[in-house]
């Protein structure tokens, strides 16, 4: 019994360490979904708070890693969490939108139109709960850069390095040990400070940019395949000077961390506007209440 406790025990801790292929970790994607919630009209608000499972406690945020968590039980959903390219820097939906089968659409800009759409019919089959925790999570997922990377290395995931002392992948790098690395020198380990220092930027240094990050003509679809453009060539820099078993350390660092957190506050605005536009409403609520 003993034995099988420390079997299991040490199971589960390889299965939480090994290189997933997922998303910003759980803090990029809390971070992305509480911005945004503070961008969100009243009834855009009131309509999500509505659809919410119950142990959310009303919070958005707190599910938005659930669909890291169904990457099992909805073996399908798996490939929806990123658009890797052929490396040229460019995202081009028709080449690069599809699963390893080649099912066209079977990637994150698809899965954001897809769970968009049926948001906003309300004849839609699929359970709107889900379509919210997904949305919500994939808005997240295609500003990271490394989700729109190179399909040869698994955006990255195969590339291993050391991030300063520690040993992780490039991908793993991106999702997770910025943000933790950035939390523990400069934001006494508080999330809640992180964040705050984000929506500053966004209300002062990012004011004008702010209104071009949200805009989007498209009626039909979302501007996605623009984050995902986006993306694709942010990837390209952060690949630069990287190989197998390189360290990266304070260099790499300070040059990723601003690109991390405006990728966190675009995906904050954004998800709040495709939020606004099927839920309608425009008095905003929260901090913006002003505007
Ligand atoms: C759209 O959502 C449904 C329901 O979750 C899912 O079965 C389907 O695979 C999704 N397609 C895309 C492109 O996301
Ligand atoms: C705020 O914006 C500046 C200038 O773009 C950037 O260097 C800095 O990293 C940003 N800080 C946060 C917390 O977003
Ligand atoms: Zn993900």
């Amino acid at each position: 019994m003993g034995l099988l406790l420390l079997l299991h025990v040490l199971l589960v801790a390889a299965a939480a360490t090994a290189p997933a292929a997922d998303a910003w970790g759980k803090e990029g994607h809390y971070m992305v979904c509480k911005i945004a919630e503070s961008f969100l009209t009243k009834e855009a608000s009131t309509a999500v708070k509505e659809l919410l499972p119950g142990w959310a406690g009303g919070e958005l945020a707190e599910t938005c890693s659930w669909a890291d968590t169904q990457r099992f039980r909805y073996r399908w959903s798996s490939p929806l969490h990123f658009a890797d390219t052929p490396g040229d820097c460019e995202f081009d939906y028709a080449r690069d939108c599809h699963n390893t089968k080649g099912e066209k659409n079977m990637c994150v800009v698809g899965a954001i139109n897809n769970y968009t759409a049926a948001l906003k019919d309300s004849s839609s089959p699929f359970d709107p709960t889900e379509s919210l925790m997904f949305l919500a999570h994939f808005v997240g997922d295609v500003h990271q850069p490394l989700h729109c990377g190179h399909t040869d290395d698994l955006g990255g995931n195969t590339i291993v390095v050391h991030w300063y002392r520690r040993k992780t992948n490039l991908h793993h790098v991106w999702d997770v040990n910025v943000i933790e690395t950035a939390m523990k020198d400069f934001y006494g380990n508080d999330q809640s400070t992180m964040i705050q220092a984000i929506q500053q930027n966004i209300t002062e240094e990012w004011a004008d940019e702010e209104k071009k990050w949200e805009a989007c003509r498209s009626r039909t679809k979302t501007c996605a395949d623009k984050y995902a453009a986006e993306s694709a060539k942010l990837a390209c820099t952060a690949y630069e000077g990287v190989d197998q078993d390189s360290t990266l350390e304070d260099d790499y660092f300070f040059a990723a961390l601003p690109v991390v957190q405006k990728r966190i506050a675009q995906g904050g605005v954004r998800l709040a506007a495709i939020l606004n536009r099927i839920f309608g409403g425009n008095s905003r609520s929260g901090f913006r209440a002003v505007d």
